[in-house]
């Protein structure tokens, strides 16, 4: 079997003799080294498992992000029928409802109308005003951490640190935060390449149970209307449009699930890369690299999401000198183009100081992450109070990874002052 590039037709190259399996632990513990040779193998290649055309190169990456004749969705050019899928399994329609109107389940012109409607509201301004809100509650959470001199870095820190911020910003209760997190903890298992029935059922009682809690809460909202983010989309307005309450729904499940689940996981991957890599956390605890800096390699490095798919929309589509027709899917492998010396200088090295923030983390296109200023701003802020109340801080166990490829990151993080 050649395993050189494939030229402009369809190609067949079994993945399995080149050790694309991401349901092995050992490749959730380290994918790179199998991830390094399948691009420097091939620019793409059919994983019969998840039936996806897998891209594996930077730039293969970033154009597929931007061409608009792929989406996250085909409804809306041809139904599931007409390219042979089954029905959407009806047992899960709670799950689907919710999903909805959600930005990523959404092309133009509805995608359009509701980011902008989103935009609207959640803007750069409204975000700035969450550093200082965040520079407090980081310290909050971390003093009586560091006086204790030990800490479960997801789980005491990072994970209500988001959580908290997310919905401060939103206005849902600070005490609905563990709550929060268990429904989307179990939603997000839907976007794994294969979800067993008894999570999809999980993630379809956990969208019930989330669409009734927002639902009533817009409804307050809605009739009291204060400072915060669901008052403002309620009211956001562009070109005499509203967002219609099925549309609030999902828009803000979305940000409460997306404001939190790769934040988290950023600050995990990030900080054990850091703590493998002593000299280079060095550097930020001496001031060398600011916290700004270092988190773009945080989020390069070791990728928070490591796939996004795109259905091919019409005929004749070249994708990483492949052609494709309408219905196929292709999946775009995120920590794999991070990961590209085509694009980045020693990209197996750790280095804080690269600042480069033109990375593949948070997207590209239309669908490019709203919530980037955000998630950069919280990451900013909590490497920096990391920094003054754990500037020694060592692991104390080996951290346990999360059995999931496409969310990568850790069950826990173990952390002990020397
Ligand atoms: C380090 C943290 C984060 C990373 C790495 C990340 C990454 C991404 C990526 C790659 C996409 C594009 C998906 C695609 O093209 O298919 C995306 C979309 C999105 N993200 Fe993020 N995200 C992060 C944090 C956040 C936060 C804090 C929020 C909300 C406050 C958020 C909300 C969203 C939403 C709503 C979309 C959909 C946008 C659209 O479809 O138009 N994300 N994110």
């Amino acid at each position: 079997m050649s395993l050189t590039d494939p030229p402009l037709h369809r190609y067949s190259l079994s993945i399995m003799t080149i050790g694309f399996d991401p349901t092995d632990p050992g490749f959730i513990a380290d994918p790179y080294p199998a991830l390094n040779l399948l691009r420097e193998t091939t620019r793409i290649f059919y994983d019969d498992r998840s039936k996806l055309h897998l891209v594996t190169r930077f730039n293969d990456v970033r154009v597929a992000l931007v061409d608009r004749r792929l989406g996250r969705v085909h409804d809306h050019v041809v139904s599931r029928a007409e390219i042979g899928l089954a029905p959407r399994d009806d047992r899960w329609v709670p799950f689907w409802n919710v999903e909805k109107w959600s930005l990523l389940e959404l092309e133009p012109p509805d995608h359009t109308r509701i980011r902008k409607l989103i935009t609207h509201a959640f803007t750069s301004r409204t975000v700035e005003k969450l550093r200082n809100p965040a520079r407090r509650l980081a310290d909050q959470i971390l003093a009586p951490l560091a006086a204790q001199g030990t800490m479960e870095l997801l789980a005491d820190f990072a994970q209500p640190y988001s959580v908290q911020l997310i919905a401060s910003l939103l206005g849902v209760p600070l005490e609905d935060g563990p709550q929060l997190i268990q429904w989307s903890h179990a939603m997000v298992k839907m976007y794994e390449l294969a979800t067993s029935d008894e999570q999809a059922a999980a993630a379809s009682t956990a969208a019930a149970e989330f669409d009734t809690y927002v639902r009533d809460f817009i409804e307050r909202r809605a009739s009291e209307p204060r400072g915060d983010l669901i008052s403002s989309l309620i009211l956001a307005e562009v070109d005499g449009e509203r967002l219609t309450e099925e549309e609030l729904v999902s828009t803000v499940i979305v940000l409460l699930n997306a404001g939190h689940e790769a934040t988290v996981n950023t600050m995990g991957n990030g900080i054990v890369a850091f703590l493998r890599h002593p000299e280079e956390w060095q550097r930020v605890v001496t001031g060398e690299v600011p916290a700004r800096v270092a988190i773009e390699e945080m989020i390069r490095w070791d990728a928070p999401l490591h796939l996004f798919e795109r259905w091919v929309l019409e005929d004749g589509v070249e994708i990483a000198g492949t052609s494709f027709g309408l219905g196929d899917k292709v999946g775009l492998l995120f920590g794999s183009a991070n990961r590209d010396p085509r694009r980045f200088d020693r990209p197996d090295d750790f280095v804080a100081a690269r600042g480069d923030s033109q990375h593949i983390g948070f997207g590209g296109g239309i669908h490019r992450c709203i919530g980037a200023p955000l998630a950069r701003l919280e990451l900013e802020v909590g490497l920096e109070a990391l920094v003054s109340h754990f500037p020694d801080m060592e692991l104390a166990a080996s951290p346990v990874r999360h059995p999931t490829f496409v969310i990568r990151g850790y069950d826990g993080v173990a952390l002990v002052r020397r």
